[in-house]
């Protein structure tokens, strides 16, 4: 046990030291989102209503939220849903720079609901629910979300060598969902040889979890009553 907890510590700080490294972000709009977390047949058809349906009055996660997209996306279409972002590039002094320029370029700013203004409104709303933590040591408490997505994030990025903070991450994921919430992850998740170490671990945690087009989504466990 013991010797686990130093590994973990071990691995915890090569994964802070190469997720902080740089700005290492992106910022995904709306449709682009729900193509990545795998809502493709009814992407084709209508992207924006099939994830807000999903993430419609909820409380979401955003795990390695990149530029914070998503939260900014969910603030330009008025849904009511609450986003909170969390990503390490946070704390990077070039990081506001940054978004503003990746949002001048995805956003035309040429539309009544992409005005500048609106779009900087949004900006600011969704960093005010910000913060810089890794996904293996979230400062929420128990049970505060229905959501949370992981795209291109963690999952993608975790490499065997670290397979202690995946499973210290996933337990933190679990903690902070409440019972019934679904944690969706979603993008560049290779299922070649490189997944099969990931879903052993989700098996051998027993989850309920099931595969869509890119990812995976896990259903958080209610517990057992009676
Ligand atoms: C490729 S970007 C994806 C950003 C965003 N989710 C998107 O889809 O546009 C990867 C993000 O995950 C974050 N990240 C990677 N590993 C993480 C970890 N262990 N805990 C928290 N964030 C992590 C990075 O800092 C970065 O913001």
């Amino acid at each position: 046990m013991l010797v686990d907890q130093i590994e973990l510590r071990r691995q915890c700080e090569r994964v802070e030291q190469y997720v902080t490294r740089g700005v290492p972000s992106t910022l995904r709009t709306f449709d682009e989102f729900a193509a990545c977390l795998g809502f493709y047949l009814d992407y084709k058809t209508n992207p924006e209503y099939l994830l807000a349906k999903y993430l419609e009055d909820k409380d979401v996660l955003d795990i390695g939220s990149g530029l914070n997209g998503l939260a900014v996306a969910v603030e330009l279409m008025g849904l009511n849903t609450r986003v909170t972002s969390v990503s390490p590039g946070l704390v990077q002094p070039d990081f506001e720079q940054f978004q503003k320029d990746k949002l001048a370029e995805s956003y035309t700013y040429t539309s009544a609901d992409y005005t500048e203004e609106r779009v900087e409104a949004a900006r600011l709303v969704a960093n005010s629910r910000s913060y810089p933590f890794f996904a293996h040591n979230l400062g929420f408490a128990d049970n505060s979300f229905d959501v949370i997505i992981d795209n291109f994030a963690v999952f993608d990025n975790s490499r065997p060598e670290v397979k202690l903070v995946l499973i210290k991450s996933i337990e933190e994921m679990l903690r902070v969902t409440r019972p019934g919430g679904k944690i969706r992850v979603g993008g560049g998740l290779n299922f070649g040889p490189d997944w099969g170490w990931k879903e052993e671990i989700l098996r051998n945690m027993g989850l309920d979890f099931a595969y869509h087009q890119c990812g995976v989504e896990i259903v958080v466990p209610s517990p057992i009553t009676g």
